[in-house]
């Protein structure tokens, strides 16, 4: 039997969006899917691996493990707005995670800028070992981890400097 079309009305990336989605339909299948948004990118689908982070009503989310129609009445930002946006802090960590080759194919790395924003959003002085405690939730298989909290580091150095990009 198809599944019942049930409609869902949310805030996406600062855009009213509208859409009929199947009550089984994750938010990353709706957001790469009919909405095109591919930056959100998916793993494991089961919520280990951290590729689908993105941010909903303000927290990091891992798409994969909610439901399309829970976005009812939620904003939700990706990648995709969140560069659009200009967020300094996002810009710090790009041009860190670029610096100090943070990434390889890709793949984690919007998953890996979500978490570590959020992170650089409530304190801009952590501990390594607080970055990596934060990132252990985000899985990367070509990189390695210690140029991805090299990264964070030297985005949070400069942001408390005044350096952002
Ligand atoms: S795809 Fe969502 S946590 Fe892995
Ligand atoms: S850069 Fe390839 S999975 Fe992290």
């Amino acid at each position: 039997m198809d599944d019942e079309f049930l409609p869902v009305s949310f805030t996406l990336n600062g855009s009213t969006v509208r859409q009929s989605v199947s009550p089984r339909t994750h938010l990353a299948d709706m957001l790469r899917g009919p909405l095109g948004l591919t930056g959100t990118h998916l793993g494991c689908e089961h919520g280990v691996c951290g590729a689908c982070t993105l941010f909903v009503d303000g927290l990091t989310v891992r798409s994969c493990l909610m439901l399309a129609v829970q976005a009812d009445g939620a904003a939700v930002q990706t990648i995709e707005g969140l560069s659009d946006a200009q967020d300094p802090v996002l810009m710090a960590l790009q041009a860190a995670f670029c610096e100090r080759n943070a990434l390889q194919c890709g793949y984690c790395t919007a998953g890996m800028l979500a978490t570590a924003l959020e992170l650089l959003r409530e304190n801009r002085s952590p501990e390594r070992a607080e970055i990596r405690d934060r990132l252990s939730g985000n899985y990367c298989r070509c990189t390695g981890y210690h140029a991805v909290v090299d990264a964070v580091e030297l985005a949070a150095a400069r942001l408390r400097a005044g350096e952002a990009p």
